[in-house]
């Protein structure tokens, strides 16, 4: 990451150590980073795990692009000087709450390979799995939740991600996710189950 503008200022080290925050929550901080087009089920699947996470009493917490860009990011487009800003924000507020030794789910679009490297490298070590859900783009469009690739066909949205603006896949995640003919449980399912075989959750 770049240096910060600010000039001196020390860095704090913590007194109450993540060891000791995760042996009292009896589970390991870290970032699930869902990446995939709009209306590929990232927000949806993030979503069912928390809810089935939360019902095993697991500490979690959902950032999702729709809701950021409405308040820490409302400063922000779909440029992609923008969308890197956004994912950069993102990467460190992830990075915070994995370190509060909370399971934090992210779902952003996040398109480009080199912002998801660098939120990755914004995280801990072994801390961070991005899990790609890759549902092909008709079935995106033909879900269509928002409506907003109809409006993308009829130009009314400029640079929108898989029509006019690239989504650039992920070739080495940690879970490639096919939702298409699946349900949101099973999908979910194989979340949790990735989190409980790296140890993340017992
Ligand atoms: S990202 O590319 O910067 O990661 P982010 O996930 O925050 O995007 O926001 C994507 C959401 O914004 C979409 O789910 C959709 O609801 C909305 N949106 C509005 N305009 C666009 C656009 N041009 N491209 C993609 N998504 C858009």
């Amino acid at each position: 990451m770049s240096e910060p503008k600010s000039k001196n200022i020390h860095w704090h080290g913590a007194e109450v150590t993540r060891d000791e925050r995760e042996e009292i929550l009896g589970q390991k901080g870290c970032v699930v980073w869902f990446t995939g087009l709009s209306g590929s089920g990232k927000s949806t699947v993030s979503r069912r795990v928390e809810q089935k996470l939360l019902a095993e009493g697991v500490h979690t917490y959902v950032l999702d692009g729709d809701n950021v860009r409405h308040g820490l990011n409302r400063d922000l487009g779909f440029s992609p000087q923008d969308r890197n800003e956004n994912i950069r924000r993102v990467g460190c507020v992830a990075q915070l709450f994995a370190d509060a030794g909370t399971i934090c789910l992210t779902a952003f679009i996040s398109p480009y390979r080199a912002d998801r490297d660098q939120a990755r490298k914004a995280n801990d070590e072994g801390r961070f799995v991005e899990v790609f859900v890759n549902t092909p783009l008709d079935v995106c469009e033909e879900r269509d939740p928002k409506g907003l690739y109809k409006k993308a066909r009829a130009g009314q949205i400029p640079e929108f991600t898989g029509i006019s603006a690239p989504y650039e896949e992920p070739d080495a995640a940690e879970l490639n996710l096919q939702t298409a003919g699946r349900s949101i449980d099973e999908c979910a399912d194989d979340v949790i189950a990735y989190l409980r075989t790296r140890g993340f959750i017992s």
